[in-house]
């Protein structure tokens, strides 16, 4: 039966990410997927984790099944972060959260629930978005519908054609928007255009749907929520898909979380026991290791501040790659401008070179790129700056 199967194109990060493995030059930079590293070039287990994880090896007297929708000390947890404690929508009750295996999974069950209750939902994802966006979200079911948002001339976000097109969505549609540090732009939206995005939802009755794979690595970790938080004080419902495996380095341990914001008190069992079925007919049960740590981690007053410690030095250290790249290459051959590099957020930027450029880094100089242009800062240190500016330096003088 598998005669008739074609081999699949491999997936452009995770492909890239397999290839630059292979590379055996000495001298190769990994800019590719989004995984933090340190000046040392190393994914470390962060201090709180590792701590946590010390803690859970010896206190744990059982593996066994930890039902359907995981651990739930976790999920309240992760509404706190997200919402924060006192956010009306937790005090009034419309909340419910599901663990799920990672910020991929939890994409998949909101987008499951969300065809489960309006079937001719269409879904608008912002241009660019995140590559596995369309896939993930398309083969939920989704017909997927485009809205422009980051004009590559200009290096910022096409607000004008934003709202254009967010007007003519119709009430009941799913808007995809990212929490914070857009994957692969960088542009952020800034408080007055979460603003008035919230009031058009409010007026046309579209429903958004957030990612915030990124908390924290943008401007701290309520900064990052603002946009989110701000919704969910104006609109009635919200869907929010959340991940640990960047702000915990958890990135193996698939820990994410569906959220839901409902427009009363009765609704969130209802939602909960709609995902629930949903993981029941796919997985079954989220993977349990790393949930209890982030749970022990934000219970915890030591390992809570140690964490705080190591999500502010893992964004000052992302910020200062952000200087150092922009200002190594910004007096060019062709005097191109880099300087959003330095103003944006996140792990992500866009390089802005041409594709012979791009294949020039990673062919002459190992120095690996999503075809896209979007480069992963936190794959730049202190001892591989000045290989990566001088080769950019190269193909661009060409
Ligand atoms: C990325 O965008 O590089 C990360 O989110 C990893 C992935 O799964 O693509």
């Amino acid at each position: 039966m598998f005669d008739h199967l074609n081999a699949m194109p491999e997936d452009p990060i995770l492909g890239l990410m397999a290839a630059f493995r292979k590379d055996p030059r000495e001298q190769k930079i990994d800019l590719g997927v989004g995984v933090y590293q340190n000046n040392q070039g190393q994914t470390p287990v962060m201090r709180a984790v590792q701590q946590a994880e010390d803690r859970l090896i010896a206190q744990q007297l059982t593996k066994t099944y930890q039902g359907i929708a995981g651990d739930a000390d976790y999920n309240q947890r992760v509404l706190d972060l997200l919402l924060g404690a006192d956010h009306e929508v937790q005090t009034e009750g419309r909340t419910c959260s599901i663990q799920t295996p990672g910020g991929s999974g939890a994409l998949r069950i909101g987008a499951e629930v969300i065809r489960r209750a309006n079937p001719d939902a269409r879904l608008w994802v912002g241009v660019p978005t995140w590559p596995n966006h369309i896939p993930l979200l398309g083969s939920a079911g989704f017909q997927i519908e485009q809205y422009p948002y980051y004009d590559r001339d200009r290096h910022c976000i096409n607000f004008d054609a934003m709202l254009d097109t967010l007007k003519q969505v119709p009430a009941g549609d799913i808007v995809l928007l990212h929490g914070c540090c857009h994957n692969p732009t960088g542009a952020d939206l800034n408080r007055q255009q979460w603003q008035q995005i919230t009031e058009l939802a409010q007026e046309k009755g579209f429903i958004p749907f957030i990612d915030i794979a990124y908390q924290g690595l943008g401007d701290g970790l309520d900064e990052d929520a603002y946009g989110l938080r701000l919704m969910a004080s104006h609109l009635p419902e919200l869907v929010i898909a959340s991940s640990c495996s960047k702000n915990f380095g958890l990135y193996r341990e698939r820990t994410g979380s569906t959220s839901f914001v409902c427009n009363n008190s009765e609704r969130p069992q209802i939602v909960l026991s709609q995902a629930m079925s949903i993981a029941r007919q796919t997985y079954s049960m989220p993977p349990a290791h790393g949930a209890l740590l982030v749970s022990m981690i934000l219970g915890d007053e030591i390992l809570e501040s140690t964490w705080h410690d190591e999500v502010n030095e893992v964004r000052h250290r992302i910020q200062s790659m952000r200087t150092l790249l922009t200002d190594g290459i910004q007096n060019n051959a062709t005097g191109q401008d880099f300087s959003h590099i330095k103003q944006q957020k996140g792990m992500f930027s866009f390089l802005g070179i041409s594709n012979e450029q791009l294949a020039s880094l990673r062919e002459d100089y190992g120095i690996y790129i999503v075809d896209s242009t979007r480069i992963n800062l936190a794959g730049i240190n202190s001892g591989n700056i000045g290989y990566l500016c001088e080769s950019i330096l190269k193909v661009l003088a060409v």
